[in-house]
């Protein structure tokens, strides 16, 4: 009699169990058990940045995200300081050749996820040991200011060496590239263009035409739309941020090739919010998620199939074929080499 009870005791919790297992909304649990923190370094511009943290934040209400915004460059120095105690739990945006040098020096942790299999083009947008991933792809271009324009019949540079015309002495801006991604891509973009030894020599003159160097990668398509100086060298996506904003700026590209970017994203090593940083990363490879950035003035190209590129013709220009894994790997090198041997990183304009 006893025994008879319990089994049908035992029968109805297991039935029970199953039918609540069965009813449960699908990735309900796990959403309702995220919780806690993600410090989030971010490195896009930070209108995108709080918009992906609102995003975020409306998907898994109970996970709070802390972002900074720094410059490539000033992150990876950031995570280099920190390696031992890291405040970060994931680095999301920033051209990947910071990601990779990152990856080099023990920084980022492995993550695999079913969520890379979107990733468009696996060669280019994705480390085959698991240590980073492209979140989205833009192209350099040259910002002129329209007043210097007409005043100068019309004219803006067409090709990297037009950066060298004597009307540009003193009114070229660019980014430092000791802090900034965009302007460690333009080095690596002349160095491959001309070959390391030229390039090189074409770096000095370059940096001779400098007005001043900003911290941040964009600043200068701000500066030059306020007349501070004639041209600036930007990522184009930013340049046209800055035109819809109001700014007297044309868009521009080197006929020879321009370089472009991978934004990478890479889970810290050590990470304290390791789950979290596990979620966000898988959240950033959605279509859905990727499409966001035009809301948020970020008109970079996705890195995932069914993701629509809201400026498609900012990628249908002439690209070199840009060595991620090579400027990556040198990246200290070269530029420890440019802030040596031919600009200081002091005084930088913010
Ligand atoms: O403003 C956005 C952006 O241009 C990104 O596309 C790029 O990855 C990042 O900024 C680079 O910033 P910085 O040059 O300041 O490192």
């Amino acid at each position: 009699m006893l025994r008879r009870r319990i089994f049908w005791t035992a029968l109805g919790l297991l039935l029970f169990g199953v039918l609540a297992a069965a009813c449960a909304p699908p990735g309900g649990s796990q959403k309702k058990e995220a919780s806690g923190e993600l410090n989030l370094l971010c490195t896009p511009q930070v209108e995108w940045c709080e918009g992906m943290k609102a995003e975020f934040e409306k998907k898994y209400p109970n996970i709070t995200v802390n972002f900074v915004r720094m410059s490539s460059g000033e992150s990876l120095t950031r995570l280099r300081n920190e390696k031992d105690n890291p405040q970060f739990d994931i680095w999301w945006g920033g051209p990947v050749d910071g990601q990779i040098a990152a990856k080099q020096e023990g920084l980022l942790e492995q993550y695999k996820t079913p969520a890379q299999d979107k990733i468009i083009n696996k060669k280019l947008m994705l480390d085959p040991d698991g240590y980073w991933v492209g979140v989205y792809v833009g192209s350099l271009g040259f910002a002129t200011n329209k007043d210097w324009s007409e005043k100068n019949g019309g004219w803006v540079p067409k090709s990297w060496d037009d950066l060298l015309d004597p009307r540009l002495k003193g009114e070229l801006m660019v980014a430092h590239p000791s802090s900034s991604g965009t302007s460690y891509t333009a080095l690596c973009t002349i160095l491959q263009i001309k070959g390391e030894d030229e390039g090189w020599k074409f770096l000095k003159e370059y940096a001779g035409q400098v007005n001043q160097f900003t911290k941040s990668g964009s600043a200068p398509a701000r500066f030059v739309g306020q007349g501070e100086a004639a041209v600036g060298v930007v990522f184009s996506h930013d340049i046209v941020k800055q035109i819809e904003d109001g700014m007297p700026l044309i868009l521009s590209f080197p006929e020879e090739g321009t370089g472009y970017e991978i934004g990478g994203m890479g889970i810290i090593k050590g990470a304290k919010n390791l789950e979290n940083a596990k979620l966000w990363y898988d959240w950033a490879l959605q279509p859905e998620t990727q499409e966001l950035g035009p809301k948020y003035g970020a008109y970079q190209a996705p890195t995932v199939e069914g993701a629509k590129p809201s400026k498609p013709e900012l990628l249908k220009v002439k690209l070199i074929d840009y060595d991620f894994e090579w400027c990556g790997q040198h990246k200290k090198e070269f530029v420890d080499r440019f802030t040596n041997e031919i600009a200081g990183a002091e005084n930088l304009k913010k």
